[in-house]
């Protein structure tokens, strides 16, 4: 079906006078005395265009006033109130008829009743929005680490070995247990790989490996955590970014995350301007004057026991008390960066106890190489560290940790074979969303939310 982008029609002021054929869906309509006004979307703009219909023209168009119908429109370009473009029509097709049920009637629904219809909520403003932002962040993240020679790797989703170690995998199997099976093993010999295997939480441990011949690396895909988080920022499906880079140390993770950060919103204020307007008036006024400061100013650095040290004098009454070697908890996290910096901060060196096994040991022999980067309004968007690169220690921690070395001998070898300093991060893609667009709950950017007890 031969047709332009409205995005086009908007964009190019050398149409007006011109003809062209548009497509989309009926977002709202009126009836008036001697003409009727069609709002038309087609997705590739947050504007619709505005559809002017004469009623003298003989045209056809009571369906096509139905919200939900799909529309052919062919018609001229004219330049309407404010300079804006719109189409006086010369044909209307009615593509797809749409009944009365259809549930988007509202101007505006509440984000609650639109999460039981993931299937329609995308022809929402807000979904509009929210998907287009997504779309270009992810662009702008590929462009990010292409334009600095970091080489695009993807990971395997299902696996044998847990990155976190901490036991939060979904299991992946063909066949259930049975009491047949003489014990777990058995069991786990006769299922599909031969041994238990899951999906990954994170791809990093593979993204080391890759890091270690090809120096700097990515990864841009889905993790998977089966924790029973049922809040406003845990999906049991999330997207992950993770670089990984070789010969570096912890401050040049840090100083990469930063610079991913503002670079990426940069771009985002600077290529969707109408959609960053929209979150501004609707869901956090101020959000962009938010994100301009953010990204002019140095993000923080604090260290874990400076963090504590803060929060314990804070004269906060936390839900969670606050002691050193605590996980540090929304609300800590919350204050650190909202009331202490009043921005985005890295808090660094955390007690090796609450962190992975695979992060650099500190000379303290208390603390690991790791940095959280915490932003006011949603906490932790991503998660890092030095790795160890020594052979000894690293198995060291992981007996200590009472970890099966047998599942991690691939990555040992990396410590054999011309270790080098290595780090990285991972970035939670929707967690970054949802701090630019002013979004309150993770399960609004992403199109279809997986979380505990939802699937659909
Ligand atoms: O801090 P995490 O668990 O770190 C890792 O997975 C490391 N292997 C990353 C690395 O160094 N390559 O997770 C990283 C980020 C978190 O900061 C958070 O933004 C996001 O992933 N994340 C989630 N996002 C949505 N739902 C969940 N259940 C998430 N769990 C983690």
């Amino acid at each position: 079906m031969k047709h332009m982008d409205i995005k086009e029609v908007f964009a190019r002021k050398e149409l007006a006078g011109e003809k062209v054929t548009v497509c989309g869906w009926v977002r709202t309509a009126r009836n008036s005395k001697n003409v009727a006004f069609i709002e038309l979307n087609d997705g590739t703009s947050l504007k619709h265009i505005q559809i002017v219909v004469d009623k003298e023209s003989g045209i056809d168009f009571e369906d096509a006033l139905k919200l939900g119908s799909s529309l052919k429109v062919e018609g001229t370009v004219v330049e309407g109130r404010n300079g804006v473009p719109e189409i006086n029509a010369q044909s209307i097709t009615v593509i797809g008829t749409c009944p009365a049920e259809y549930p988007l009637q509202k101007k505006r629904h509440t984000l609650e009743f639109l999460r039981t219809m993931p299937h329609l909520r995308g022809r929402t403003n807000t979904f509009n929005a929210v998907m287009r932002v997504r779309s270009v962040l992810a662009q702008a993240i590929h462009n990010y680490f292409k334009d600095r020679n970091f080489v695009y790797v993807n990971t395997p989703l299902i696996t044998g070995s847990d990155c976190e170690g901490a036991g939060e995998m979904f299991q992946v199997t063909t066949i259930g247990y049975s009491t047949e099976y003489k014990n777990e093993q058995e069991y786990y010999e006769n299922d599909f790989f031969g041994k238990r295997a899951g999906l990954s939480v994170s791809g990093q441990l593979e993204g080391e490996m890759a890091a270690m011949a090809m120096g700097k690396i990515y990864t841009f895909g889905p993790s998977f955590r089966a924790e029973n988080s049922n809040t406003p920022k845990h999906l049991a499906e999330f997207w992950h970014v993770e670089p990984e880079i070789a010969f570096a140390e912890l401050p040049e993770v840090i100083e990469t995350a930063e610079d991913m950060i503002k670079t990426v919103i940069r771009t985002l204020l600077d290529t969707c301007p109408n959609e960053m307007k929209f979150f501004d008036e609707h869901f956090e006024k101020g959000l962009i004057d938010r994100l301009e400061e953010l990204i002019s100013h140095e993000f923080g650095v604090v260290t874990y026991t400076e963090a504590i040290k803060l929060l314990k004098e804070s004269g906060e009454n936390f839900v969670y008390p606050v002691e050193w070697g605590c996980d540090l908890q929304t609300e800590h996290e919350r204050y650190i960066s909202e009331k202490v910096f009043k921005k985005a901060v890295f808090v660094t060196d955390y007690p090796k106890e609450i962190k992975s096994f695979y992060m650099k040991q500190n000379p303290d022999g208390k603390t690991v190489a790791a940095v959280d980067l915490l932003v006011p309004g949603v906490g932790e968007i991503i998660g890092g560290s030095e790795r160890e690169a020594d052979y000894d220690k690293l198995v060291a921690t992981m007996k200590e940790r009472g970890m099966n070395l047998d599942l991690y001998t691939d990555y040992l070898e990396l410590r054999k074979y011309g270790s080098v300093p290595h780090g990285g991060f991972g970035l939670g893609f929707e967690r970054l969303i949802m701090y630019v667009t002013g979004m309150q709950n993770i399960r609004d950017v992403i199109l279809f939310p997986r979380t505990v007890g939802s699937i659909r």
